[in-house]
């Protein structure tokens, strides 16, 4: 096994709240450790063209709280070809010198880590950083718990007119295929219902929930939804079906959008962020390579990427059920 001296850190994808102090703890740790570390700039895409510098304990200062990522971040077309990914590791990793690879992001950028390391013989080693917490292995990821709370503060706020006007929203957060903002924010909230990938929910269940709520003492209405695509139709659909079956509601829709990406890291965030980037070295030390750094039971854990990509992480039931026996 060759011996590292350098290591190269990337941010790819979505960004996510964390990604900053993540990059701070990769970079510190290595360079604690005697280890230099290049930062590559725009993911992937950078990667290919070769944007790199040093990072020194300087340059990471004063980044802990800050949102978005100061590596940059991008989806690339051309780093999912062979051609891509040869640019990739001539301009980066031989060019740069860089012995270990380190990738920050969700889904798609450790399926891009895993494709690297088949081809080329450098260990690679995710983190897994996306609002979405749609990793397989890992109890959270970096950025989830500061969206959640982004979501709720936001739904807090809904909520304040939805009850002045007697009205309910319908709020589309995002999530990709996952349903874990969407269902853990409409328990957070306080929310009547939540529309999840992994649990159909039919316009009559909605129905019939809301005016059983209006029967009772309620006035307003509050339905969380995930911006799935797998959700036949989105929100829309069922916010027009809502109105057409219930024309005495005053039906309305909030999509949430970016702004669910954006913002200072909770603390939780910044410790996870920090955690797991001290674990990418320590891992790199010990010698793994193609795993991706995970958080289980408040214990570091080693995931394959091939898990960590490939798994459909399930939505605990227990949760779906706490928010229907609540909502009544
Ligand atoms: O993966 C993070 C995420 O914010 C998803 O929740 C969302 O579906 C997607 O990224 C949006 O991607 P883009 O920034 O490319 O529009």
């Amino acid at each position: 096994m060759k011996k590292i001296k350098t290591v190269g850190v990337l941010t790819s994808g979505g960004d996510a709240p964390g990604m900053n102090a993540c990059i701070r703890a990769v970079t510190r740790s290595a360079i604690y450790s005697g280890w230099k570390v290049i930062g590559i700039y725009r993911g992937f895409e950078g990667m290919i063209a070769g944007e790199c510098q040093e990072l020194t304990t300087e340059d990471v200062s004063n980044i802990i709280q800050r949102g978005g990522t100061i590596l940059k971040t991008s989806r690339s077309d051309e780093f999912t070809t062979p051609e891509g990914r040869k640019k990739a590791y001539d301009n980066c990793i031989k060019k740069f010198g860089i012995d270990a690879l380190i990738v920050i992001g969700g889904n798609g950028s450790l399926t891009g880590a895993q494709e690297f390391a088949k081809e080329y013989d450098i260990p690679c080693i995710g983190l897994p950083g996306t609002i979405d917490n749609d990793l397989y292995g890992t109890d959270s990821t970096i950025g989830y718990d500061t969206a959640l709370n982004t979501i709720v503060d936001a739904v807090d706020k809904i909520r304040d007119t939805a009850c002045s006007h007697d009205r309910i929203f319908f709020v589309e957060v995002m999530g990709r295929d996952a349903g874990f903002l969407a269902q853990n924010s409409a328990i957070a909230s306080g929310a009547e219902a939540a529309i999840i990938p992994e649990e159909y929910t039919s316009v009559d269940q909605l129905g019939s929930l809301i005016s059983r709520g209006f029967r009772k003492s309620k006035n307003s209405s509050i339905v969380i939804c995930s911006e799935s695509h797998s959700i036949e139709g989105g929100i829309m659909h069922y916010a027009e079906r809502m109105r057409a079956a219930y024309p005495d509601f005053d039906v309305r829709v909030t999509i949430l959008g970016y702004l669910q990406r954006g913002g200072r890291p909770s603390a939780m965030d910044r410790i996870l962020a920090s955690r797991l980037g001290v674990a990418a070295i320590d891992a790199l030390k010990e010698g793994q390579r193609n795993v991706m750094i995970a958080i289980s039971n408040d214990q570091i854990d080693y995931v394959p990427l091939s898990r960590a990509i490939k798994m459909d992480k399930p939505i605990n039931k227990e949760l779906i059920n706490v928010l229907s026996i609540l909502s009544i």
